[in-house]
């Protein structure tokens, strides 16, 4: 069974009372149960995890990369600027397993330091802006049997 390590970056601990308006009215807990069952729909097996530390996420990316799992990453605002994260998550990506980047929001939309993504060069794709459907969206994404795209 393919494994998925859904990792997820700093405050989205706070999901549920983070501005709700814009990360939506489900908990940590609640997206960690649909990310589970999604996952077991699709034939996945899912481990989701949560920190507001960058060097516990690098940690994580590097077990990704030893115990070949995928990745659903949503780096949160270290998205913006972890160049540690970039490179740890470049190690899964050219190790030959594939990592999806997630955003709740769209940051495209929104402020402008929000517009650059460090990640996004390095992953295999990346979905945002359809709220917790998005790791739904990722999941699906990770079951697709196309070639993949070489990258250059
Ligand atoms: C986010 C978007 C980031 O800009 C922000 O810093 C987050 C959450 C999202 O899921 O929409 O913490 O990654």
């Amino acid at each position: 069974m393919t494994e998925v390590l859904v990792l997820n970056g700093p405050n989205l601990g706070r999901l549920g009372s983070r501005e709700p308006d814009v990360y939506g009215h489900l908990d940590h807990e609640g997206l960690t149960a649909r990310v589970h069952s999604w996952a077991s729909e699709l034939g996945l097996h899912a481990e989701v995890r949560q920190s507001d530390d960058e060097a516990e996420l690098v940690h994580w990316l590097h077990e990704a990369v030893d115990s070949r799992s995928d990745v659903v990453l949503n780096p949160a605002a270290f998205t913006h600027y972890s160049y540690a994260l970039r490179d740890a998550a470049a190690q899964v990506t050219t190790g030959g397993l594939r990592l999806v980047e997630v955003h709740l929001s769209n940051p495209a939309a929104r402020e402008r330091f929000r517009h650059t993504s460090v990640i996004a060069g390095i992953a295999t794709g990346t979905i945002a802006g359809f709220g917790v459907d998005s790791y739904r969206l990722a999941l699906q994404a990770l079951t697709a049997e196309g070639e993949r795209p070489d990258r250059g």
